[in-house]
């Protein structure tokens, strides 16, 4: 699935600062063009506050952006619209964030909630058949799906939160900072799943992260923001090891992790 975003920007308003005074501002993305093609695999990487959220809100209509436009496979994105008028977008799209705990609802078993997108989206078949699949996808044990969240250990929430995202067999995956909250063994363990699913399913892949080694082993291309702004965008390999702005060499030069080049 291709997304191609046109001169999106988002700007929030808060309250007026004096009596007279203009409303204060913050732009969180400038006008952005991206282009993220069918199949490719994206890192987005960037300080804190940078924008990633942002863009990847506006991408998945999540946010309503101040302007521009997101095209998904050529057609545009209603951002006015009703819910019902995004089911399509929502049917393709699967996000997960950082925080698995925050979004597992503890009453409910796991099953049901890595089912809730299936019936929400209403899609038809064997339902509970699709979780005993998306769990073993993901590295978990089918029978996990009559267990309840407080049961399983960070890892395997963040696999929870996984097949969550992906039970409705969605085009593109988005990932905030899906890794993070891992340690390195887990880390590594659902890279090679994520991997194996880009392969076989033909995933398109959007994943913030701040870790180099995860985009490193992840991405075809790099997206690099500063301030609301991509300053940098280029294959993963280049990037990382030629960045062509000095701002993303600091950024780099920040993070311990990167291994070394491999020609
Ligand atoms: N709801 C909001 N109201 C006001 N400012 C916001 C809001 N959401 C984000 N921002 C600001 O927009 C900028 C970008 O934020 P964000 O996209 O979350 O950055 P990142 O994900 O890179 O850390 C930051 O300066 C942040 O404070
Ligand atoms: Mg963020």
């Amino acid at each position: 699935m291709s997304m191609t975003a046109r001169q999106l920007s988002r700007v929030h308003r808060g309250p007026r600062t004096s009596v007279f005074g203009p409303p204060s501002r913050t732009v969180a993305l400038h006008p952005t063009d991206l282009d993220i093609a069918d199949g490719e695999s994206i890192g987005i990487i960037g300080e804190s506050g940078s924008g990633k959220s942002t863009l990847i809100r506006l991408l998945l209509a999540l946010d309503t952006p101040t302007t521009g436009t997101v095209a998904v496979d050529g057609t545009n994105v209603d951002f006015t619209g009703s819910a019902a008028s995004l089911h399509w977008l929502r049917r393709r799209t699967g996000l997960v964030f950082q925080d698995p705990y925050a979004s597992l609802d503890p009453r409910m078993s796991v099953g049901r909630i890595i089912g809730e997108p299936l019936w929400a989206l209403d899609i038809p078949g064997d339902r509970r058949a699709r979780v005993r699949e998306v769990l073993e996808d993901v590295g978990l044990d089918a029978a996990m799906a009559e267990r309840y969240p407080h049961e399983f250990s960070g890892g395997q929430r963040q696999r929870i939160a996984l097949a969550r995202a992906l039970v409705h067999r969605p085009s593109i995956l988005i990932g905030d900072e899906p890794l993070s909250a891992l340690d390195v063994t887990v880390r590594a363990q659902i890279l090679e799943q994520l991997a194996e699913l880009r392969e076989r399913d033909g995933l398109t892949l959007v994943l913030v992260s701040h870790d180099i080694g995860v985009v490193q082993s992840l991405c075809d291309s790099v997206a690099v923001m500063s301030e609301g702004r991509i300053v940098e965008r280029g294959a993963t390999a280049d990037v990382l090891h030629h960045p062509a702005q000095e701002y993303t060499r600091r950024l780099l030069a920040a993070i311990p992790t990167i291994s070394p080049e491999r020609d």
